[in-house]
């Protein structure tokens, strides 16, 4: 089985991109051939700031690096560092209904938030398409926000095998029920495009402030209350072991504690989850020249995989 994802680089990394896609994506390397990439080409389409994209991309070769991903076991690379997906993206896009793309969410979510609407934000999922099936990925972890660009790149994968001859495999999306969507601290979705994040790796005192102001509902600390409603517990059973969320269950129903221990308890949970992480990032930090060869190393394995994906597509639609 071979999994990928990508994440593009446009701000820092926070909770929802972690449980939601990163974990879940790591947990994969014990089973599956996993590539995982930074979609540079993508975050092009909002990040229009040469200095602020350099070090975006940076933050998260590392956050991932820290995070676990094995480069011995997974592909990793730059997106940018393998120009012919954007060859396969012409090719899918000559497949690909205009309105297939009008119908897609993100843009309409995009525009509707003051984005430019350039034609490289309409074509993003093409672009998408392009990642997924020149790795003959079978499945694609990510949030329950892409699985429509996952829809779109089956349709596209489709097609295309219908009008050129079998060339790709069709994905499955993988989304983890559980985790499909971390609240930020609003009690929306957390989101880096809405302030209401919790950082991967932002300063300690400050996440401590932000999870203080975490939205609950009025219920005084003697008031039996319910886990399943609460934006804090939310969080608190994703950095929780299996006893400690069981224990926080039956005191949040028997009533007797209230919100701001809760909040404390979290903080406190958080910053013990992701010490280990952290210190190794800071490693990591030192020796860029390690993180550079990982990624070199990744585009190499990369392209040759894509390199005959790309070459079976040429030659379907006659380019050989
Ligand atoms: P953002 O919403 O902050 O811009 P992205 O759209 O870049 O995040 O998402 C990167 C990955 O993280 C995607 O796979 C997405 O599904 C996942 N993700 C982002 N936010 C959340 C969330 N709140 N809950 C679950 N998954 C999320
Ligand atoms: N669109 C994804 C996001 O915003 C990033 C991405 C680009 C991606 N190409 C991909 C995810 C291929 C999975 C597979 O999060």
């Amino acid at each position: 089985m071979r999994a990928l994802s990508g994440i593009q680089p446009s701000g820092r990394l926070h909770l929802g991109n972690y449980f939601g896609m990163m974990r879940p994506a790591l947990e994969l390397q014990d089973r599956a051939e996993t590539f995982l990439f930074i979609a540079d080409y993508h975050a092009l389409t909002t990040v229009h700031n040469a200095a602020e994209l350099r070090e975006a991309i940076r933050n998260v070769a590392l956050d991932f690096l820290a995070c676990g991903l094995d480069p011995e076991r997974t592909v990793f690379y730059r997106q940018s560092d393998v120009p012919e997906v954007c060859e396969l993206a012409w090719l899918l896009s000559t497949v690909t209904p205009m309105g297939l793309l009008e119908r897609c969410h993100s843009y309409k979510d995009k525009v509707a938030r003051g984005i430019p609407a350039s034609h490289a934000l309409f074509a993003y999922p093409v672009l998408m398409a392009a990642d997924i099936l020149a790795v003959q990925a079978d499945v694609v972890p990510v949030g329950r926000d892409q699985k429509q660009h996952v829809e779109v790149t089956r349709d596209i994968a489709e097609k295309f095998n219908r009008e050129f001859g079998p060339v790709f495999k069709i994905p499955e999306p993988l989304i983890r029920e559980d985790v499909a969507v971390v609240p930020g601290i609003d009690g929306q979705k957390m989101s880096k495009s809405y302030g209401n994040t919790l950082d991967l790796f932002g300063d300690p005192a400050e996440t401590r402030r932000r999870i203080m102001r975490i939205v609950t509902d009025s219920r005084t600390v003697e008031e039996p209350k319910d886990p399943d409603r609460c934006n804090v517990f939310a969080l608190y059973r994703l950095v929780a072991t299996e006893e400690e969320r069981r224990q926080m269950e039956a005191r949040y129903r028997a009533g007797g504690i209230g919100y701001a221990e809760v909040k404390r308890a979290l903080a406190d949970r958080l910053e013990a989850y992701f010490e280990p992480m952290r210190r190794r990032r800071e490693e990591l930090a030192s020796n860029p020249q390690r993180v550079d060869e990982v990624l070199r190393r990744g585009a190499e394995r990369a392209r040759a995989v894509i390199r005959q994906t790309l070459g079976a597509a040429r030659r379907a639609v006659g380019l050989d």
